[in-house]
C-alpha cells in the first residue's frame, strides 16, 4: 500500500490509498503510527470494517483499554464501546440549547480527563450516521500553545489548573451556558449514572506530550475549575479567573479546529493526549451509531489532588 496524505481543514489529514483489509507490514504500521503523531487527527474513508478489524487495528497503536465507565461495552468484543443517539437513552442526554432539544451534545474534552491519566487515542468508526446531524470536533491544543505570545507561554509554566468532575454543566465554570436548559431527565450527580465521585484532578498548564515532547495547551473548557496558588506565579484570583477566561476563548478559535461531518464507513483515530474534542450531538430521534476503541493512556499527564 502507498498511503497519500492530504491535510484536513485545519487539523488532521485525510490518509488515501489504504484498505483495512490488505496485509500491513511493520513499515506501514509503523508509518500510521508516525503519521498519527505528526496530524493528531487521522481519517480513512470507505473502510469495510469488521469489530476484529477495527480491534486488530487499534491494537497498533496501542495496548487497548475497556472504558472503566461503561456498562455497555459489547459482550462479545469487550474492546468496543457503542456510542448510540436515537434509542431508549436520550432522554439522559437531551437538553436545550437556545430554544433547540439536542441529544448527546458534548462540550470540548479530553476522555478521561479527570482522572489524570487520559486515554492515548481512541478510534472511532461510523456505523449509522445521519448526514448532516452529529458532528465530532476536534481541536488541536498543541497548536493553540504555539500561537500563544511568549509572556502567556512564560506565565503557563508556572501554573497549574484543577479539574472537578461533575454531572450537571450548569454547574462548570468555564463552559458556555447561555440559553442552555436541563433536560427533566440530565443527571444530576455521579451516582445517577453510576459513576463514582472522582477526587478533582490537577495538570501543568502547558502539559509535555509524552511521546512527541511537543508542549501542549493544558486547558480546555469541561470540567476547567480553577488555577492552583495562583499566588505563587504572581497573580490575584480574580486575575487567575480573567486568565482561564482569556484561554478558554484562545482553544475555541475556530483555526485550530476540524469539525467531521460523517459519512457510514469513515474512521478516525485521534490523539487524546494533543486534541481535545466535542460532539454536537443530533436531533431527536436521530439514528446514529459508532463503534469506538480505546487506546490506554500509559502515561500520567495530571495528579490526583488529594485533600486533607
Ligand atoms: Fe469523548
Amino acid at each position: 500500500m502507498s498511503l497519500q496524505i492530504t491535510p484536513l481543514h485545519n487539523v488532521g489529514a485525510e490518509i488515501s490509498g489504504f484498505d483495512i483489509n490488505e496485509p500491513m507490514t511493520d513499515a506501514l504500521k509503523n508509518e500510521l503510527k508516525s503519521l498519527w503523531y505528526e496530524h493528531g487527527v487521522l481519517l480513512f474513508r470507505d473502510q469495510d470494517i469488521t469489530p476484529e478489524k477495527q480491534i486488530e487495528f487499534s491494537r497498533i497503536f496501542g495496548t487497548l483499554e475497556l472504558h472503566p465507565l461503561k456498562a455497555e461495552t459489547s459482550e462479545a468484543y469487550p474492546e468496543l464501546f457503542v456510542l448510540e443517539n436515537g434509542g431508549d437513552k436520550d432522554k439522559f442526554f437531551t437538553a436545550r440549547y437556545r430554544g433547540e432539544e439536542i441529544v448527546g451534545r458534548l462540550d470540548w474534552h479530553i476522555d478521561l480527563h479527570y482522572t489524570g491519566r487520559p486515554n492515548h487515542g481512541a478510534l472511532l468508526r461510523a456505523v449509522v450516521v445521519p448526514s448532516d446531524d452529529g458532528l465530532t470536533g476536534f481541536g488541536d491544543l498543541a497548536k493553540a500553545y504555539d500561537a500563544l505570545d511568549e509572556k502567556t507561554q512564560a506565565l503557563l509554566e508556572k501554573i497549574e489548573v484543577a479539574y472537578v468532575f461533575c454531572m450537571q454543566r450548569r454547574h462548570m465554570r468555564y463552559v458556555d451556558l447561555e440559553g442552555y436548559e436541563p433536560g427533566p431527565h440530565s443527571p444530576r450527580k455521579p451516582a445517577d449514572m453510576n459513576y463514582p465521585d472522582f477526587p478533582d484532578a490537577v495538570y501543568p498548564a502547558v502539559v509535555r506530550h509524552p511521546v512527541t515532547k511537543r508542549p501542549v495547551l493544558g486547558i480546555v473548557e469541561q470540567f476547567l475549575d480553577r488555577i492552583i496558588t495562583p499566588q505563587q506565579a504572581g497573580l490575584s484570583n480574580d486575575e487567575a479567573i480573567e486568565l482561564l477566561h482569556r484561554l478558554v476563548e484562545h482553544t475555541r478559535k475556530p483555526e485550530f479546529h476540524y469539525f467531521h461531518q460523517w459519512r457510514e464507513g469513515d474512521m478516525i483515530l485521534w490523539d487524546n493526549w494533543r486534541l481535545m474534542h466535542c460532539a454536537t450531538g443530533t436531533h431527536p430521534g436521530v439514528k446514529r451509531v459508532i463503534n469506538r476503541t480505546t487506546i490506554k493512556g500509559d502515561a500520567q499527564l495530571g495528579r490526583v489532588l488529594i485533600k486533607e
